[in-house]
């Protein structure tokens, strides 16, 4: 592990994403241990009477925390300010020495990063020896704005500098999804269209939009949610698996998976709960929170294999699964393999064993892997992705070509739902998905 000395430039502070996960995640790794001597955070904010401790209430390591941080008003459309922080910058890098790495974290809203990014570059702190720029989704809106986004940043930053952020990637069940598909032999060798018959990826959520009403009316579940996260978690699933020596190929493999992939139109649709329309203040919103997509990939290994991918808001359950289904040979052959990313983190795979009895009958049942019944609490993704960005580990973070990629994938069926205005199938909160798909 590197232990370079370490300035983490948090721009947006005060936001529920500080608070809620990346100074968490900062206090856990400096209880691990696994932070470098020499860190301090610069809590960039544009107000001038943000206490330090009301931002770390969900935090432990509270005191680290408090000696670590410093916090720095500005203004983050002037050009000057920026000049003004890089001097506060170097006065720490004068205590930490040359070697010292700064890493911009931006946790603005979409609308303004790409004026900080510009800002960056114009004040000269994008070209400095050792900076690095770590970036939210999402990235653009569809492919068009993402091909000139990743053309801006371009511009300022060099590749190898910045840091995509998809949360999902650093989850440790997905994670995971590498050392299963690797690790076991039986899996590995089947692993293809000859054996798997359909794969499902579904992220079901419970909460709805929570407020997040300007966002979501603007983004909807296809743009939230599977073009990064369920997009990702499948290629995941698809990629070739490169050697354990080599992981930092993975970035490519998944991008040569997405690569192949082609929505199937006329069999995806979306949904909306019921009082969606009253929540945004707009009744004429088509804006979907559900959606279920049907794909086909072109890779002679997946060809002819079903897949689909859906997500909700509102709706009964929270859970994020993949759904491996093998072909059968008999009727009752069937195998699935559940990879639980969330909550409950595990692996089942069920199995056909006779029922005891003299006469000759079978049942489905389940072999069972909890990581609760083995592991204490896991890692929080953020954790991984800071501790990763901050030792130069690129493996977990999405490249400008994927990102591309996930776009050119939606861009037919994102061009089609903003023409079509009847499509949108009416649901109620609390429903479980079966129920919106049989609506
Ligand atoms: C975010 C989406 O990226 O992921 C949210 O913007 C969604 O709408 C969230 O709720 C889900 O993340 P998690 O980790 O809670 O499954």
């Amino acid at each position: 592990m590197i232990s370079k000395p370490t300035i983490l430039i948090i721009i947006g502070i005060s936001g529920d994403l500080s608070k809620r996960k990346l100074l968490p995640a900062i206090g856990q790794i400096a209880e691990s241990g696994k932070i470098p001597e020499q860190f301090k955070i610069i809590g960039v904010t544009r107000q001038s009477d943000i206490n330090l401790n009301d931002l770390l209430q969900s935090t432990t390591n509270k005191e680290y925390l408090r000696s670590s941080t410093e916090m720095f008003q500005m203004d983050l459309n002037n050009v000057e300010d920026y000049k003004k922080l890089g001097s506060r910058i170097e006065a720490t890098e004068k205590d930490f020495g040359s070697s010292t790495q700064c890493l911009f974290y931006l946790s603005v809203p979409p609308t303004t990063s790409k004026s900080i990014i510009g800002l960056l570059g114009e004040s000269g702190l994008a070209s400095k020896e050792g900076v690095k720029l770590l970036l939210e989704k999402p990235f653009g809106v569809d492919l068009e704005s993402a091909k000139s986004l990743v053309d801006h940043i371009d511009r300022c930053f060099k590749k190898e500098q910045v840091y995509r952020i998809d949360h999902y990637l650093a989850k440790e069940t997905a994670q995971n999804i590498i050392v299963f598909r690797g690790g076991n032999s039986l899996f590995k060798r089947t692993w293809n269209k000859d054996f798997i018959e359909k794969i499902e990826v579904v992220v079901s959520e419970k909460l709805g939009i929570e407020g997040r009403v300007n966002f979501y009316e603007q983004t909807g579940a296809l743009r939230d949610l599977i073009q990064s996260h369920l997009l990702q978690l499948l290629a995941l699933t698809l990629m070739d698996i490169p050697d354990e020596e080599h992981l930092e190929l993975v970035p490519q493999e998944r991008y040569e998976s997405l690569r192949q992939l082609k929505v199937k139109e006329n069999e995806s649709f979306r949904g909306q709960y019921d009082g969606y329309k009253k929540e945004v203040d707009n009744p004429q919103s088509m804006t979907e929170t559900f959606a279920s997509i049907n794909l086909e990939s072109n890779d002679p290994k997946w060809q002819g294999v079903e897949i689909n991918l859906k997500t909700g808001k509102a709706l009964h359950d929270k859970y994020t699964e993949i759904r491996i289904l093998y072909r059968k040979g008999h009727d009752h052959e069937s195998n699935e393999l559940l990879l639980r990313l969330q909550p409950d983190e595990g692996i089942s795979f069920s199995v056909w064993a006779k029922r005891p009895g003299y006469e000759h009958q079978v049942s489905r049942h389940a072999l069972n892997f909890s990581f609760k019944d083995h592991y204490s609490a896991l890692p929080e993704a953020y954790e991984q992705l800071l501790f990763n960005a901050i030792n130069g580990d690129h493996s977990l973070f999405s490249s400008n070509e994927e990102v591309l990629e996930t776009w050119r994938i939606i861009d037919s069926l994102q061009k089609a739902w903003a023409q079509n205005k009847d499509d949108l199938i009416i649901y109620e909160k609390g429903s479980i998905i079966e129920e919106v798909i049989n609506k």
